[in-house]
């Protein structure tokens, strides 16, 4: 009898300033390497054009690292995803222009990804030491969120809830109508004097602050959208104003953990008290997080102490499958590759791909 074969996906990831490549093995993740690029540390954001230069040096020894690691050769591999859009059109090129190549040269299907559907997807990625998902969860039982089930997608240029029914059959329910909440950490850590990427140091010097120290401006907007520009603006006003003015330098002032505390409050309850009118409008109580904003540990503590409180069950992704991978393109992928959704040799990346 012939054993059935595995799906055995290579997965490129370059919407933005991370390139990553990753094999996936029937949903097991064999191996997921990114590249970070420092450069942009110097500009105090991501500079697009030194982002695709970046992308085009590192996806081969990338690539070719990633198929090493995980002892999988070219000729094994079933299909290429690579992540369509939304994001850089210059960075999304290298990655798709790369896919393309490969999968014309080996003579196996080409798969796209939308990479804010793929961050949702993060949630079937697999260990392979066969424990099966590593992630914080309350559920005993379920080892992926079952479907239908809701996803906060978290990240530096998008904020969703999306209604998740199915891998591949996604709905987004509400979105910011302005600035996402990765860009609202990553700007309230520059008005602080902070360096990029701010998010994850506004979590650290907020662990040593009070959240209430400080009451900043939130929105009302209707329905399950999101609104940051506001809270933007009145940290900007309430920092200019402060006597005397913040010092300079990462750490440098007293003051500083109190209104990284209060910052990242006020950010995590706006984006918990839709969630919470999410569930309760759907009736779905199986709620997920996902995007680089999902690595934020007081919005991991809350989603589960939330959940627990409503009894949902709630699902947190591992660190590494929250900020960009090409882990949960190639898992994205292999969700295609069952339904044969294959791309053309003709396909472009897309700067505001939807699902
Ligand atoms: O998903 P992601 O890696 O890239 C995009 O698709 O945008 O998300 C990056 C965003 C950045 O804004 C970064 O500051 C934020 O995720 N981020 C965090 C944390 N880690 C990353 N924000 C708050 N707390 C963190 N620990
Ligand atoms: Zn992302």
């Amino acid at each position: 009898m012939n054993a059935k074969k595995s799906i055995i996906i290579l997965g490129i990831e370059s919407s933005c300033d991370e390139t990553s490549a990753s094999v996936v093995k029937d949903c097991k993740v064999l191996t997921n390497l990114i590249a970070n690029q420092k450069i942009h540390e110097l500009y105090g954001g991501v500079v697009p054009e030194l982002a695709s230069r970046a992308h085009q040096k590192n996806i081969v020894p990338v690539v070719d690292r990633a198929l090493k690691e995980a002892g999988i050769r070219k000729e094994d591999l079933s299909a290429i995803a690579f992540t369509r859009g939304p994001g850089l059109i210059g960075s999304l090129l290298v990655g798709a222009s790369f896919a393309k190549a490969m999968a014309l040269a080996l003579d196996i299907p080409l798969v796209e990804v939308n990479h804010m559907q793929a961050h949702v997807l993060a949630h079937f990625a697999e260990e392979n030491n066969g424990i099966g998902y590593k992630s914080i969860k309350n559920n005993p039982i379920s080892l992926h969120p079952s479907f239908p089930f809701l996803c906060l997608t978290v990240s530096g240029g998008h904020t969703q809830i999306v209604l998740a029914k199915d891998h591949l059959d996604m709905e987004v329910i509400g979105e910011t109508i302005d600035d996402a909440a990765g860009e609202t950490f990553d700007k309230a850590a520059k008005i602080l004097g902070l360096p990029y990427p701010g998010g994850p140091l506004i979590n650290k010097y907020a662990q040593e602050g009070n959240p209430n120290a400080f009451k900043f401006a939130e929105p009302n907007i209707p329905e399950l959208n999101f609104s940051f520009s506001g809270l933007k603006t009145s940290i900007l006003y309430f920092v200019r104003s402060l006597t005397p003015p913040l010092s300079e330098g990462e750490g440098g002032d007293s003051r500083i953990p109190h209104l990284c505390a209060s910052i990242q409050h006020t950010i995590i309850k706006i984006l918990m008290d839709k969630l919470i009118t999410a569930s309760k409008q759907t009736g779905i109580k199986e709620v997920a997080v996902a995007g680089g904003v999902s690595a934020n540990s007081e919005l991991r503590n809350e989603l589960i102490s939330t959940g627990k409180k409503k009894g949902w069950n709630t699902y947190v992704p591992a660190f590494e499958y929250c900020t960009d991978n090409a882990a949960m393109i190639a898992i994205a992928g292999h969700y295609k590759y069952l339904k044969g959704e294959f791309a053309a040799q003709n396909i472009g990346a897309s700067a505001r791909y939807k699902f």
